[in-house]
Order: structure tokens, then sequence, then C-alpha cells
């Protein structure tokens, strides 16, 4: 029955096929819900223990309670892993306050609705690197709890497509004439040398491969200043990246039709990425037989 395209669903393993949700769950009707992506690389979830924290800080969030602890999801993830195939994935977890009649307040008594699937991990382009990215500007439509990870990404979905359609690859949000972050991703801004991105609030998205980028530059003492990026020093930086779990880092070559800098991947980001592929390369084969790296 376990095969390639193995979900976990309710408390059971199936095929994606089998795997059945009511029209009622709240997460259709009412997009009330929170979900997670994990890169798992060589079989190895990256940074698990982060994600799940963070999964139970959106649960937190909206009030819906956690009805599996760390552990039991760490192993719900590792058997889904396995039958898919190892390898490279992403896996991909989304818990909805669950299946009740549709009425906005929320039900008294409802089991929360928990899925976990394998996507295949699509290998970003060797040109995206090589070259960089186009990127548009747009205005930010969001919510006010984009520190939430919801899966009400409508304004996200619209965002991407606009950007698509304008032959860019993402949309880089202004909000009151700031910086806030990509429809996909957090976003950087190198001025100088100096890493400039938006700081966490409730404007953004704790990202994960933010975290990192982070961590790295402290080692590698490049300065990061965590404030408002004012969109005015967005169209002047010498470089912009944008980072996210299955896009890693990625350089932003081309803004608005105009060159960013001198319109290929900068000396930081090349450093970064370095950085990043080291670290990431370090930390699969430091796990032999753990299955999860751990934060
Ligand atoms: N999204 N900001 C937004 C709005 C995002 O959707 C994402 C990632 C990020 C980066 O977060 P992280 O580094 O933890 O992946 C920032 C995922 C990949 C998605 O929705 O598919």
């Amino acid at each position: 029955m376990l095969n390639m395209n193995t979900v976990f669903l309710n408390g059971e393993f199936t095929t994606a096929e089998q795997a059945k949700v009511s029209v009622f769950d709240r997460g259709f009707l009412f997009g009330d819900g929170v979900y997670e992506v994990i890169p798992v690389y060589a079989g190895h979830c990256f940074r698990l223990d982060q994600h799940l924290r963070r999964l139970q800080h959106s649960l937190d969030s909206i009030k819906i309670v956690n009805n599996l602890s760390e552990l039991k999801w760490q192993n719900i993830i590792e058997q889904l892993v396995e039958y898919n195939g190892g390898g490279n994935q992403s896996i991909y977890l989304q818990v909805t306050r669950g299946v009740a009649p549709r009425d906005h307040i929320f039900p008294k008594a409802v089991t929360p609705t928990t899925f976990a699937m394998s996507n295949s991990w699509k290998t970003v382009p060797d040109t995206y690197k090589g070259k960089g990215i186009t990127a548009i500007t747009m205005p930010d439509i969001r919510w006010q709890n984009c520190h939430i990870k919801a899966i009400t990404l409508l304004p996200n979905s619209l965002l991407k497509q606009q950007a698509q359609d304008a032959g860019a690859q993402e949309a880089l949000l202004i909000k009151d004439g700031y910086l806030t972050e990509g429809s996909t991703s957090n976003v950087y801004v190198i001025i100088d040398g100096d890493i400039h991105t938006a700081p966490i609030n409730n404007k953004i998205l704790p990202g994960i491969t933010r975290s990192i980028i982070l961590e790295l530059a402290a080692k590698a003492n490049i300065k990061v200043l965590e404030q408002a990026v004012s969109e005015q020093s967005l169209r002047e930086a010498d470089e912009i990246w944008i980072s996210s779990s299955t896009k890693e880092i990625l350089p932003v070559t081309i803004l608005n039709g105009l060159a960013v800098g001198l319109g290929t991947p900068g000396t930081t980001w090349v450093e970064i990425n370095m950085l990043y592929q080291q670290y990431k390369t370090k930390e699969i084969c430091n796990f032999g037989e753990i299955q999860c790296i751990k934060h």
C-alpha cells in the first residue's frame, strides 16, 4: 500500500489518492489552518526542531491545540520521508481546526485535521544562481499577521502570479514605503557589504533560512541590520537576495526591469551562498545515524 506518494492523514499513512478530507473541514471552508515546509536533504530533515517550533507558534496564535508532541511529529515525518524514498524532498505539514458545521465562531469540541505529504525536491535552475532572478515590487496586500504561517495564501498567490505574468520570479512587497518580504520568501538588501533585512514582527514570516543566514553572517563578521528597509534603499541596493527553505538563497539581479548593482550575483551573495552550502553539507554528514538535523 505504501509507496512514493504516501501521505499522513489523521493518524494514518495512506496513499494520496485514498486520503480524503470532509467538505466541512474548516481548512476548506475558512482557510482556518496553518502549515510548514521542511527541506529534506539525503533523507535528513533540515532544522526540523525549528520548523516544529514555528508550527507550534502558528497553532498557538490561532488557538488550535497541537494534538501531537514534537517527538510524535518527528516520528511521523521520518516515516514519511522513508516511505517516499529518502533522498531530497520537501515535507509539507498542515493542521486545520477540523471538521464542524459551517459557523464563523470556533467549534467547541473539534479534533484538528492533521496532514503531511512529501513533494519532490524541485532543483533551483542553474541559471537562477548563475545569473540571478528577476523581481518586481508590489504593494503588500496581505493581512496584519504575516508571522503566522497560515494556509490562507490567496494574496501571496495573486502576487506571485502577477510576478510571473510580468516575466519575474518573485514579488518584493512594500508596505507604507518599506520592504517587508517576498510573496514566498524573506528579502535582504546589501549596501556597502552590510546586510539589511526587515526585523521580525507581524509583517513578515520569521524564515528558518533567514535565521541560518543571520547565524552565518555573524560568524563571517558580515554586519546585519535588522531594521525597516525603505523602498528607496531597495532601489539603490548593491545586491538583493531572497531566501526560503525550497529556494535556499537566490540573488535578485533585475528589479522592475533595472539591473541591481552590476546586474550579476554580487560578492556578498557568493560568500553567503558558499557558507550556506558548506553548512548544509556539514550538517548532512554529521548526522549519519540520526534522521533529523537539529538546530
Ligand atoms: N514559504 N516568507 C514567506 C511569505 C514565505 O512563504 C516563506 C517560505 C518564507 C521563508 O521561510 P523559510 O525560510 O522558513 O522557508 C518567508 C514556503 C517555502 C512555502 O510557502 O512554500
